[in-house]
């Protein structure tokens, strides 16, 4: 037996002000995107844009459902479309977030594990790593350069 220990590496940005500009600019189109989100249960919106290879953004936001289970995330709208639409790029970075309808938060929004999962098929899928900005109204951001920091043991066949 041996006692093992994994370490995540991750970069803190004190606000979008102090993002690199590339990023800045896909936070703020995240930005944009919640606030078309479908979020009348929860009023917690959140935004997603997707950076391909070939240039392009794909924006999503979270879809919800008055039956509750069926609602979609802001990232996985976003991935699918993004995947639909051009199947053969690669995504480089996804930007995150969440602006709720009755609050300011001030903390950042990370990928629910459902969605860290289909993070994960598209950074294997592009076999390129996946550069994941995470956002709130205000406050600091996270900036994770790859899937498997936030996904250790996903599930594989
Ligand atoms: N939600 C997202 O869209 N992305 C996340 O990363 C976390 C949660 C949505 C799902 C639901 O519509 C609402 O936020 C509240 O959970």
């Amino acid at each position: 037996m041996e006692n093992n220990t994994i370490e995540i590496a991750y970069q803190v940005f004190s606000s979008m002000e102090e993002l690199p500009q590339d990023d800045r600019r896909l936070m703020e189109k995240a930005q944009e995107a919640s606030l078309s989100a479908y979020a009348i249960y929860s009023r917690f919106r959140v935004g997603a844009a997707v950076l391909l290879s070939n240039g392009k953004v794909v924006l999503g936001n979270n879809q919800e459902n008055v039956s509750y289970t069926e609602g979609l995330c802001a990232e996985r709208v976003a991935l699918f479309s993004a995947m639909a639409q051009y199947p053969q790029e690669q995504v480089k970075s996804i930007a995150i977030y969440g602006n709720p309808m009755n609050y300011t938060l001030n903390s950042a929004v990370t990928p629910c594990g459902a969605c860290r999962q289909v993070l994960m098929e598209c950074e294997q899928r592009g076999k390129s790593n996946i550069r994941i900005l995470c956002g709130g109204t205000t406050g600091e951001i996270l900036a994770i350069e790859s899937v498997k920091h936030l996904l250790p043991f996903h599930f594989n066949m």
